[in-house]
């Protein structure tokens, strides 16, 4: 089985993708660090290089393309499943997770803003603005997932590894 865990930045992808990877003893893949280690750039030069545009075909390219082993989870970029046909592939060809986090509680957790071109330079103010109009455009793709988690309440629970 692959589960896809999918949201927004900040909703806490990379590391609940690793704490059930770790509980269902499978390997954890990280799309993000994948392009960043086959493309020796980091996600902002990569962006700065090709743009938004590239850097959507490479990631949704990375998507279809991996070599996943039978039993794995996926941690996606969070723009993912909003471009081409990201969504209905994942479904297609996995079971899918939305990490489900208000705008608020979003932004007090994206502290690491400069890794992230999209947010990079923002302040509180300007993210939580951009976060709910990113959601309102966003929500349809997320919540065409299998399984949608309130994804606060989980990390609230403290799902050790
Ligand atoms: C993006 C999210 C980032 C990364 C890129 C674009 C987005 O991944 O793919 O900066 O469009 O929301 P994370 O969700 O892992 O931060």
């Amino acid at each position: 089985m692959k589960v896809f865990l999918i949201g927004f930045m900040g909703c806490g992808k990379s590391t609940k993708a690793k704490q059930l990877a770790h509980r269902l003893n499978c390997p954890v893949i990280d799309l993000d660090a994948e392009i960043v280690s086959k493309t020796g750039k980091t996600i902002a030069e990569y962006f700065a290089e090709f743009g938004e545009a590239g850097f959507r075909n490479y990631e949704s390219e990375m998507l279809k393309t991996y070599p996943y082993p039978e039993n794995c989870v996926i941690a996606t970029g969070g723009g993912l499943p909003c471009f081409f046909n990201n969504m209905e592939w994942m479904n297609a060809n996995g079971e899918t997770v939305y990490l489900q986090m208000e705008p608020a509680q979003l932004v007090s957790r994206l502290h690491n803003r400069q890794k992230r071109p999209l947010i990079a330079n923002m302040d509180d103010e300007q993210l939580l603005e951009f976060i709910k109009l990113k959601l309102l455009e966003r929500d349809p793709f997320y919540t065409q997932a299998r399984v949608v988690v309130n994804a606060f309440d989980l990390d609230a629970e403290k799902l050790e590894a």
